[in-house]
């Protein structure tokens, strides 16, 4: 089905952007950039696999009623994504916008942390939390996009290591925010309150909402301690 390009929303070193129209839905077309130093039948191998799995768990996620885009169309062989347009804008773009008030703020950020424990209690870790990841809409709920690093795990480990990326990251590009990693957190937790202990997914059980703080905490003395 023919994409009709509207804008480019991003190039990066991985991955081309574009908003358009797909169906006469508005519509996100992302592109895997080639890598020219890697081996060509490498380059597709590795490709190919990640495309692949980005498209499986964002599939997995949105079954389950997550807000991430829902997947129309993949191009394995020209490494091409067609996913519906989320609303919503940045929450890099809304922290750094003086027009945003202190509610919003703490919403959004509460929201966001309310979200990646519900992406988590899946078994899925998304491994590139940042705030250019997750779009906030106009009634300040969060969406997350980007699964290009994401997988499944019972592990604590990556479970925690998602939490100290949002941590790092609200520490250095927003250090005017005080304290948004403890509101994003405070969401983290209470979602579980609400929801109750994770359902049994079939790899097992995931780690808890506690259990992935303590993580956390050993992960930001690891970094301390190691510089
Ligand atoms: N479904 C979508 N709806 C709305 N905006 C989107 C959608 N998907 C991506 N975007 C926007 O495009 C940006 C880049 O997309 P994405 O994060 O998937 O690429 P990327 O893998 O980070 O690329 P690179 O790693 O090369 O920087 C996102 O930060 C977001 O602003
Ligand atoms: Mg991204």
């Amino acid at each position: 089905m023919v994409f009709q390009p509207n804008e480019r929303l991003h190039l990066g070193a991985e991955a081309e952007v574009w908003s358009g129209l797909w169906m006469g839905r508005q519509a996100v077309r992302k592109i895997r950039r080639k890598r020219g130093w890697r081996h060509p039948n490498l380059e597709k191998r590795l490709g190919f696999r990640r495309l692949l799995s980005e498209a499986r768990l964002l599939i997995r996620a949105r079954r389950v009623g997550l807000e991430v885009p829902a997947i129309w169309d993949v191009d394995l062989e020209k490494g091409i994504l067609i996913m519906e347009m989320l609303p919503g804008r940045p929450l890099i773009e809304l922290l750094r916008d003086e027009k945003s008030t202190q509610d919003m703020i703490r919403n959004s950020l509460y929201n966001s942390g309310a979200l990646v424990r519900r992406l988590h209690r899946l078994a899925i870790t998304h491994g590139d939390l940042s705030t250019n990841n997750i779009l906030i809409d106009d009634d300040l709920s969060a969406h997350l996009v980007d699964f290009g690093l994401a997988s499944i795990d019972y592990e604590v480990e990556r479970f925690g290591i998602d939490l100290h990326v949002i941590d790092e990251i609200l520490g250095a590009s927003h250090p005017s925010i005080e304290g948004g990693i403890d509101i994003f957190l405070e969401g983290y937790l209470d979602e579980e309150s609400r929801l109750g202990p994770a359902k049994e997914q079939t790899g097992g059980v995931v780690p808890s909402a506690d259990a992935v703080m303590k993580r956390l905490e050993q992960v930001r003395s690891r970094v301390r301690y190691h510089g």
